[in-house]
């Protein structure tokens, strides 16, 4: 450990989802950096009054039209400052493929342009999930592979990076 790391940093990891899929992928991650000895709280985009005083945040949000969610561009936008005081990571979930999910696809044009304005130290695109019964159009479902591709070995790998790179530099 340098004189510079942070013992335990409080890290916000925030996530905006349709369809709870990358809420989930969001407990994991928070879960992984509380057991590295972090504290993380875990909260959706639209829940977060102020991001003072976490010293990282990692922001994610699910895929829909290769566009993150409104709420997640309501949310860089609103904490441009705050989120480029701390130390920042970003995810994306989305793709219903195994093959696509394992690789590391850039962010998409969209999610590139919502955080133009933010110093992010990194990006990871992770599979998503589609359920059978998903609450949405039966039109749009039956155009859609059905599945849950998360990798959360790849994810919690991911959320101990995070935590390392907390652990070298402060
Ligand atoms: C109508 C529709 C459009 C989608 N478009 C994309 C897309 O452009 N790129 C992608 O990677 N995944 C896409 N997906 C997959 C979703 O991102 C995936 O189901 C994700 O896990 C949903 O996250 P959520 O459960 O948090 O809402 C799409 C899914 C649906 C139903």
């Amino acid at each position: 450990m340098s004189q510079n790391a942070i013992a335990m940093a409080r890290i916000l990891v925030a996530y905006a989802t349709k369809l709870g899929s990358t809420r989930e992928i969001a407990d994991v991650i928070g879960a992984e950096l509380h057991s590295a000895g972090h504290a993380a709280d875990v909260l959706a985009m639209n829940d977060v009054r102020s991001i003072d005083g976490y010293d990282a945040v990692v922001i994610g949000s699910a895929l829909y039209a290769a566009h993150w969610q409104r709420d997640a561009n309501r949310f860089v936008h609103r904490h441009v400052e705050g989120l480029n005081a701390a130390r920042l990571w970003a995810f994306s979930s989305g793709p219903l493929d195994a093959k696509l999910a394992a690789q590391d696809l850039p962010m998409t044009p969209n999610a590139a342009e919502i955080t133009a304005e933010l110093r992010i130290l990194g990006h990871r695109t992770f599979g998503g999930r589609l359920a059978a019964d998903a609450p949405i159009d039966p039109q749009v479902l039956a155009t859609h592979p059905i599945g849950d591709f998360r990798d959360w070995d790849r994810i919690r790998r991911w959320a101990r990076e995070i935590a390392l790179a907390l652990d070298v530099v402060g």
